[in-house]
């Protein structure tokens, strides 16, 4: 059994790991940082971003209360205080270094930045590079990366769990049981052995969860991972039940998974909402129309689908300019093409898909989960900034900003922290079932279906109670699987699924209320008085 020791160890090389890596080896140049990614290190939903990133850019027009007021308002009164005003004042200087890093955003004809607008936002202040903002990113952070001599990357590694041991200890009313995380197992995808790497500190930054539903704009590689390992080591999780659906994927008979996205900026430059029959629909449910929060625009256009019993409502971008069009969004106008749609003569088909995770791993100001040591950045943490339903655009701010305040608190703690050297090697059993991978895969179907049909869009107390049930067989099937069966990346993600589908769940079913997200059929009126929901 193989033993590495870094000082730091981030697992995720999205916005989130990378930056945090840029950061630290930055103030610590001294620091030894290993980052690693399950596939190819740029596979991540940090590079299928489109939209941009949000930012108070130009003071002349926008103001940073108006970008916490809009932050609150998506977030349907459940966003942290604190945390809105610190990721809006800081999210400007984070903004800056990524460009003084190499990335491009798209200037107009004045030289000045050319700044979007998305669904929730009050002002112009979405910073994009065309309809490719997140490759843009990606690309000029690994760039950076590449240039700083105590970051390495290992590609192909699978961090299977984080490795932790519980410390007891005694306070006069009550007995603490700390928890403290001295690194990960992870799993070699070259030679498939389990490798032991100790690190100081851990950063998880694994990103979401939208594999556990059928339609979703995520990536393959969105699994929860880290979510879920965090909570086997018995870390705290919560806001699980908000889950984001974007309202506008490109319908797809077919059935294509990833779904592809288009754009709510392409809603930001002047696209409608309209039923198949070319009706508007939107001012039946919010007076910002087609620019309503996520959740509002999603579930009317859930409503209106279910009311007429048909499979997709139309977003109209016939009487816009075409060269302009054309030129933000390139990608959007070519992926339409490609399946016979013209966007400047046709409506392009639109269905929700699951986009986003707004809540998991719950983290402080600094980015410090429940357990010592380890910390969570980026999509797979819950900061608090996106409360019931995120603001667009927020998230790859949120990941750029927590980065900074992590790096920080690692360069400050690292120094007190030391190996430990009494870790166990990983413990191998099981035999090879020839099997296995139609059971895997078989158990991934299942889940998807259980969390699409009872705790999608709209849920209530006999569907959630449905899809607990049912989550609960296939979770102990999985975990007999688990137990007899050799170590494989898409067992491990299996199981990650269904613990990310039962939080879900579970949260959803704690939660007697519809706010935001999560909108209960049995529960239709917000609560006040409930807060999140921790597991
Ligand atoms: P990711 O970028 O998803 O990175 C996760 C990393 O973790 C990957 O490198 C992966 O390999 C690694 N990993 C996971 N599990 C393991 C494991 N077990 N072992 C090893 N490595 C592992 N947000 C915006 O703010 N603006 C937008 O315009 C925007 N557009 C979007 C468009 C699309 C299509 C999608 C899907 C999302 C969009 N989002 C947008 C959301 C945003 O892109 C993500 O929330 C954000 O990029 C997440 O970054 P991250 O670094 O946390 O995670
Ligand atoms: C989009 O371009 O519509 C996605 C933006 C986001 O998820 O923030």
């Amino acid at each position: 059994m193989s033993v590495h020791k870094t000082d730091v160890l981030i697992i995720g090389t999205g916005i989130a790991g990378l930056s945090t890596a840029i950061q630290t080896a930055l103030k610590r140049p001294d620091l030894q940082i290993t980052l690693v990614s399950k596939t190819d290190k740029e596979e991540c939903n940090t590079r299928y971003a489109q939209g941009g990133i949000a930012a108070v850019w130009d003071l002349a027009e926008d103001d940073p209360e108006k970008h916490i007021a809009d932050t609150k308002d998506a977030g349907d009164d459940l966003c942290n205080p604190l945390i809105v005003d610190i990721v809006v004042k800081e999210g400007p200087e984070r903004v800056r270094e990524l460009i003084e890093w190499g990335t491009r955003f798209d200037k107009d004809k004045s030289d000045q930045y050319d700044l979007a607008r998305e669904g929730g936002h009050s002002e112009n202040r979405i910073l994009h590079y065309r309809d490719l903002t997140g490759a843009e990113i990606e690309r000029a952070l690994l760039s950076k990366c590449s240039t700083l001599p105590n970051i390495r990357i290992l590609e192909h590694y699978y961090a299977i769990d984080v490795i932790t041991q519980h410390h007891m200890g005694y306070m006069v009313t009550r007995v603490m049981n700390d928890i403290h995380c001295y690194g990960a197992y992870l799993l070699n995808l070259q030679d498939l052995r389990v490798e032991t790497h100790l690190a100081r500190v851990t950063v998880l930054a694994t990103g979401g969860a939208g594999q556990i539903y059928k339609a979703t704009t995520n990536p393959v590689v969105a699994t929860g991972d880290g979510i879920a390992m965090l909570y086997r080591a018995k870390g705290h999780v919560e806001n699980m039940e908000f889950v984001q659906f974007h309202p506008t994927s490109l319908f797809n008979p077919k059935g294509e998974s990833p779904s592809f996205l288009i754009s709510e900026a392409v809603r930001g430059f002047g696209g409608i909402l309209k039923t198949r029959d070319g009706q508007e629909f939107m001012h039946k449910y919010d007076e910002r129309l087609s620019l309503a929060p996520r959740d509002i625009v999603a579930r009317a256009i859930d409503t209106e689908l279910k009311t007429r019993g048909e499979d997709y409502v139309c977003l109209d971008c016939r009487h816009l300019d075409p060269q302009a069009f054309e030129a933000h969004f390139p990608t959007i106008l070519q992926k339409c093409r490609s399946i016979g749609i013209d966007p400047m003569k046709e409506m392009i088909p639109v269905v929700p898909a699951c986009h986003y995770f707004c809540g998991g791993i719950k983290v402080d100001e600094f980015g410090r989960t429940s357990i010592h040591q380890l910390f969570a950045c980026g999509e797979c943490s819950s900061t608090g900034l996106h409360g019931a339903n995120r603001l667009a655009s927020n998230s790859l701010l949120e990941g750029a900003v927590f980065a900074y305040r992590i790096a920080d608190e690692i360069s400050k703690m690292a120094d007190y922290i030391a190996h430990n050297e009494a870790i166990p090697d990983w413990d191998a059993r099981g035999t090879t079932e020839p099997r296995e991978m139609v059971l895997i895969t078989q158990s991934i179907k299942e889940l998807k279906e259980i969390m699409s049909y009872y705790v999608g869009i709209v849920r209530s107390n006999v569907r959630t109670k449905r899809a607990l049930d049912r989550l609960h067989l296939l979770f102990m099937e999985t975990e007999e699987l688990y137990h007899s069966s050799t170590l494989s990346p898409q067992l491990c993600e299996l199981r990650n699924l269904i613990t990310n589908g039962y939080l879900v769940t579970r949260c959803a079913s704690i939660r007697h209320e519809s706010r935001g997200l999560h909108y209960n059929t049995d529960y239709p009126d917000k609560n006040s008085f409930l807060q999140s929901t921790i597991l």
